[in-house]
Parts: structure tokens; C-alpha cells; sequence
């Protein structure tokens, strides 16, 4: 049994392939390398995998994704329909992007970048009180990630709702579910804060005609992927006053070209696709896991639907 560990980042090889090797002792790992001849993969472990992969590897069978969202997956060609593809679950991830949508929200609602402002000109100047009525939080997609961000903002008792296919229950979370419920999702939202799969159906879902019905002097927080907003609909929302600010940690093009003009727009805090890391440890207890359950032919969860595309 053969393993490639296919990937672009740049990962310190050594110090995933060693331990994986050492947790899968039943196959032998290979790590990628550019116009190497095929290793006769049957698996793949992949993050941000080369483009020649599945043409490469035409035996791959089951791919296990070091990450939560497989889109780049299954934009590489040779992905035949009945390989299997298996997602990283949390892994140490969700309570990071619990912690990057608090950080956003409380800077937003709790006017810290005013406070930031004053402080540069020396003035003691303290701001209204804050209205926590007034800023309702709308937690788009509520899986894994979603579920952690929208449990953690309501522990802080704003007003929270939660977006998804099918409608998630929670203690403290406002249900809405599907494309019928999503006007009645974003009329009452304040705060929309972005954690869903990047898929055919959610591509684009953030452009004017949906930000607008927010409730005016909107904020919003993307931490899912940059295709989910159509770019160019941003700043003009922010110029007629409708949204108040963006906090946006995922782009359409990554890293983000430097003639972007959202660097220079002081409505908009970027950060560079760090919402929430892989870290290596959780990861590679998981993936191995995973792995070792698919070789003995035991139930695996993490399976990505492939008619849904997450
Ligand atoms: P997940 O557990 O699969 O959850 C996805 C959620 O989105 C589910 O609640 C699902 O609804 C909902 N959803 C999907 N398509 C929908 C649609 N068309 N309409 C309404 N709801 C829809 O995924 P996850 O682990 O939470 O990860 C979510 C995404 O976060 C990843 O795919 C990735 O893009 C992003 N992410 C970003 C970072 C970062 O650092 N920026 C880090 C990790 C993950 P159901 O519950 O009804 O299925
Ligand atoms: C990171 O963006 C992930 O999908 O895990």
C-alpha cells in the first residue's frame, strides 16, 4: 500500500511524513516531488496539492484532505467520481475560529479601532455604552466551524442565529435553514460572519444583493473562502454606509495581489488565511486515525458527500 503526501505549502516534509509513517506502519508514505515518476499511490494525503496530481497518480483511491474545505480538491483535474475524499474535523481548528470571529465582533461592536484612533491623539473620549440588542450576530453554515463560532459568541450573550442546509439546533442559536430562510436570516443580522464550504451553491452567495439585506451599518467577517464574496461589490456597499467595516481572512486570488485594493482601504482588516491553522499534531493523530480505520475497512466519518461538494 502507497501513500503520497502531496503538497505545495510549504511544510516541513520530515516533520509530517516521520510521524505519519510512524502511525500508518502498514503502508509506505512518499513525499511529492515536482517531475518525479508515479510512486504507485493508492492514497493521497493532500493540502493544497499539485495540479498534476490525479494525472500523475492515476491509482489513488482515497483521498485524505489535511484541511476542512476540499475545494481545491476537486478543482484538480483526474479526480475520478468514485475516489473517496475524507476532510480534517476541527483537529483544534473550530476554538481558532471561535477566537478570530470574537476578536472581529468585540473590535467592532466594542469600537476599539476608535479607541485605537483616540489613543494616537491623546484623548480620553469614552464611547456609548454598548447596546448588545443591537448588534445580532448571523453565523453562515453551521457545521464544525460554525458551531463553535456561533456557541462561543452567544456564551457572550449577543444575539446569535445560525445558517445551514438543514437547520442546526443549539441551546442560545436562532435557526434558519435553507435558500427560503435566508432573507429572514440576513434582515435580522448585524454581524455575518462567514463559515461555510466553498461549493457550487454557496459560490458568490456574499454580493450586494444578498449584503444588502442586512441591517444597515452591517460588519462583515469571512472566514470561509474568498469565492464565497464577489469582490467588487464590497467597497461600494462600505462607500453608501450600508456596511461598516469587513474583516476578511480568505481571497479569490491568494496570497492577495498587491494592486488589490482592499490593502489600502481602512474599512477592510485583512488577514492572510489564518483564521484558523492546521496544527500539525491534532492533524496527524486524525489523518492517521483515519487512515488506519479506511485500510482495515471500518466506518470513517469526515467523508465528503460528493454531490453536495463538501
Ligand atoms: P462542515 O462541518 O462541513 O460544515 C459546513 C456547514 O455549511 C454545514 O452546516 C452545512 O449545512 C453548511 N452548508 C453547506 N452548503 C450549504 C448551502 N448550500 N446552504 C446552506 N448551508 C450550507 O465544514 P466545517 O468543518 O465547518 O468547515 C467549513 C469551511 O470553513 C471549510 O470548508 C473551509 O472553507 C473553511 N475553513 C477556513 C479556515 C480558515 O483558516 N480560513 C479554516 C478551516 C476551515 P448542513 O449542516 O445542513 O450540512
Ligand atoms: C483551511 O482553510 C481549511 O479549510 O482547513
Amino acid at each position: 500500500m502507497n501513500i503520497i503526501f502531496a503538497s505545495t505549502m510549504d511544510l516541513d516534509g520530515d516533520a509530517w511524513i516521520k510521524p505519519l509513517q510512524a502511525a500508518i506502519p502498514s503502508a509506505r508514505i512518499h513525499g511529492w516531488s515536482a517531475n518525479s515518476a508515479s510512486v504507485g499511490a493508492d492514497i493521497a494525503i493532500a493540502w493544497n496539492p499539485p495540479k498534476d496530481l490525479f494525472q500523475r497518480e492515476t491509482g489513488i483511491r482515497a483521498v485524505f484532505n489535511l484541511g476542512a474545505g476540499v475545494d481545491a480538491l476537486f478543482r484538480l483535474p483526474g479526480l475520478g467520481d468514485d475516489v473517496s475524499v475524507v476532510r480534517i474535523e476541527d483537529a483544534g481548528m473550530a476554538v481558532q475560529m471561535a477566537e478570530y470571529a470574537v476578536y472581529a465582533l468585540v473590535r467592532a461592536s466594542r469600537q476599539f479601532d476608535e479607541y485605537e484612533r483616540l489613543q494616537k491623539l491623546k484623548r480620553w473620549d469614552p464611547q456609548p455604552d454598548i447596546q448588545r440588542a443591537t448588534w445580532s450576530v448571523g453565523v453562515l453554515g453551521m457545521g464544525v466551524m460554525g458551531t463553535r463560532v456561533a456557541q462561543t459568541i452567544a456564551s457572550l450573550d449577543y444575539p446569535v442565529a445560525g445558517w445551514s442546509r438543514s437547520g442546526k439546533e443549539l441551546p442560545g442559536v436562532q435557526k434558519f435553514a435553507g435558500p427560503d430562510e435566508l432573507p429572514a436570516f440576513l434582515a435580522r443580522t448585524r454581524v455575518l460572519i462567514n463559515t461555510l464550504p466553498l461549493t457550487d451553491e454557496t459560490r458568490g452567495i456574499l454580493r450586494r444583493e444578498t449584503l444588502q439585506q442586512l441591517l444597515p451599518g452591517a460588519y462583515l467577517i469571512s472566514m470561509g473562502r474568498g469565492a464565497h464574496l464577489v469582490e467588487e461589490d464590497l467597497q461600494p456597499l462600505l462607500d453608501s454606509g450600508h456596511l461598516s467595516g469587513a474583516t476578511l481572512d480568505v481571497f479569490g486570488e491568494e496570497p492577495l495581489p498587491q494592486q488589490h485594493p482592499f490593502w489600502s482601504d481602512p474599512r477592510i482588516t485583512i488577514t492572510p488565511h489564518v483564521a484558523a491553522a492546521s496544527l500539525r499534531e491534532e492533524t496527524i493523530e486524525q489523518v492517521s486515525d483515519k487512515i488506519n480505520r479506511y485500510l482495515r475497512g471500518e466506518p470513517l466519518t469526515g467523508v465528503v458527500e460528493r454531490d453536495r461538494g463538501y
